[in-house]
């Protein structure tokens, strides 16, 4: 009997264990668990794939402020009925008062932290164009969560102890009476948090829509909220702000077409070189995590970083993307490869890359039908600028950073950048977010995003490399280990202790200066051969796969 009753609780929790998430309806993937639950009841209410992505935002927007705050801003890459992707442009932009030289005789510091580093919100925008132009439900149905959660409260994960206690001393006043027990105390990870002001916010953008927000009273307490800081974003920043539906740029991979996310974003214009080179130099003929295999990713990643310093904002920049994804271009990149040795790489111009910061995140959600959107969204570092909106409790970006801030010379972060991302009133930023779906035959079979700055870029395309390649399932494509290389530092970047040490040793021998460092977390969804669905997150993060 006793053997009976271990082997059917094997048995059952055998099937509650599987790994990915299956489901025949829908699949999700999403950074919250509240927020994967949210999904799941738009989608059961009848709600399609965009509905989805709005409330799991919303939600996010009141579970995970550090990076999903409606200060922030991001990129969609979506397919419904019988469109064709498209990619869903609602990045932060440059004050009308910024320019060129703007921090030049500012603090160090004052592109990252407190109200100068503070652009343009873009994520209202982006979730209003989505619901106007797309959506299903009505408007109100998708605050359910966020309206409760806000008002009620909801219990802090560790993730989040972690991230406010780690960037509380950036906090303005407001932050800290939002985030923060009585003097500044740290809540602890299952502490009930709640926030009436965020509620009420939600409560305006609800019954009005984006207008809620760009306008009256949040506009107001936005605006007041950083100039009190040392920022000089106004009304009209916030009236004239303008999502952009760009074309997805495409590149084929074997028997699959890729459809990436366009300038601003650098994800086309790396990953696009990082599939053609790997289909290019036969990487299918490595075996999957072998030192020479993992060598051969490092050496595809430094060419396709090659000339992401070229890139900037379309609408002020030419960016030489046919050229980049060229036969002649990624031929020149193959001749230089050698299977057995690390290879000097050299950048085009001066240097384009930030470290990894802190905070951005990605959901996906999929239907059977082949609707599906992968959606990144970020304030840039860990609750941004640090500075919250006095009246609303809205946590505002530090998105300026992502730009050239001190043209010519090392950042906060030691890093240089590029002339085509310099500073420009209403421009967007050069980004590394890559929301990205694939297809097979016209319809999507996968849909991926992740945060992690570069490192979303060499993430993404890995997890679609293990899943197209080796055949590995989301969840294992998700948690193989990974490699990062941008070109600059001249570092490979290997993935804590999911690597052997003697891996570390024999690609040391092959010439790279290996350092272990985490590298990104990806969200995806994918129809598998079967045709289930199948959706997985990262377990270098907090998450929830599910789905109908
Ligand atoms: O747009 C970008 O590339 C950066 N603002 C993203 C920052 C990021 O991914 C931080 N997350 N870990």
């Amino acid at each position: 009997m006793k053997y009976l009753v271990f082997t059917v609780s094997i048995l059952l929790f055998g099937t509650a264990k599987a790994v990915p998430f299956e489901s025949q309806k829908f699949s999700i993937s999403s950074p919250h668990p509240l927020a994967t639950k949210t999904a799941e009841r738009v989608l059961k209410e009848g709600g399609n794939i965009i509905d989805a992505a709005i409330a799991i935002n919303l939600t996010l927007a009141v579970t995970s402020p550090y990076f999903a705050s409606l200060g922030g801003g991001g990129f969609a890459l979506f397919k419904v009925g019988e469109n064709k992707p498209i990619a869903l442009d609602f990045r932060e932009t440059a004050p009308q008062k910024t320019h060129p030289r703007y921090y030049l005789d500012k603090e160090l510091n004052a592109s990252a932290n407190g109200g100068a580093a503070v652009a343009t919100p873009g994520i209202v925008a982006g979730l209003w164009h989505l619901h106007k132009n797309y959506g299903k439900l009505a408007w109100k149905k998708l605050f359910k969560e966020a309206l409760d959660l806000s008002k009620n409260g909801f219990p802090v994960s560790g993730e989040w102890v972690r991230y406010t206690s780690s960037n509380k001393d950036r906090f303005n006043q407001a932050g800290r009476e939002v985030f923060l027990r009585k003097n500044d105390i740290n809540l602890k990870p299952a502490d009930t948090l709640k926030q009436p002001a965020l509620y009420s916010a939600l409560l305006i953008l609800r019954n009005k829509g984006a207008k809620g927000f760009y306008e009256g009273p949040i506009a107001k307490d936005i605006v007041s909220s950083v100039q009190a800081t040392g920022g000089e974003l106004d009304l009209k920043d916030l009236k004239n702000y303008k999502v952009r539906e760009l074309k997805p740029d495409t590149v084929k991979f074997y028997d699959h077409n890729i459809y990436m996310m366009p300038p601003p974003s650098s994800a086309s214009a790396v990953m696009g070189v990082a599939f053609q080179l790997a289909e290019k130099l036969k990487l299918k003929e490595r075996k999957p995590l072998s030192v020479i295999e993992l060598h051969s990713l490092a050496e595809i990643l430094k060419r396709a970083f090659k000339a992401r310093t070229l890139l900037g904002d379309p609408d002020y920049h030419k960016n030489p993307i046919t050229h980049l994804l060229s036969s002649t271009y990624i031929n020149e990149l193959a001749s230089t490869f050698k299977p057995h040795k690390s290879t000097d790489v050299k950048l085009l111009q001066t240097l384009s890359v930030t470290n990894e910061s802190t905070e951005t995140t990605n959901f996906s959600v999929m239907d059977s039908k082949g609707n599906a959107i992968a959606m990144t969204v970020t304030l840039n570092g860990g609750y941004g600028s640090g500075v919250v909106s006095q009246k609303y409790g809205i946590a505002l970006n530090n998105e300026m950073d992502d730009f050239t801030t001190r043209p010519g010379e090392a950042n906060q972060f030691g890093l240089i950048q590029g002339e085509s991302n310099k500073i420009e009133a209403g421009k967007r930023p050069l980004s590394s977010m890559s929301p990205t779906l694939v297809l097979k035959d016209g319809e999507v079979v996968m849909a991926v995003g992740s945060p992690g700055g570069p490192r979303i870029i060499s993430s993404v395309f890995q997890v679609i490399y293990r899943v197209l390649v080796n055949e590995f399932d989301m969840d294992q494509a998700i948690q193989a280990p990974r490699v990062h290389h941008q070109v600059l530092p001249n570092k490979l970047y290997i993935d804590p202790i999911r690597v052997s040490p003697d891996v570390i040793v024999s690609l040391e021998k092959l010439g790279h200066s290996v350092e272990e460092s985490s590298v990104a977390k990806v969200y995806g969804v994918r129809k598998n051969k079967k045709g289930w669905l199948e959706s997985a997150f990262d377990s270098r993060g907090e998450g929830l796969a599910g789905g109908l």
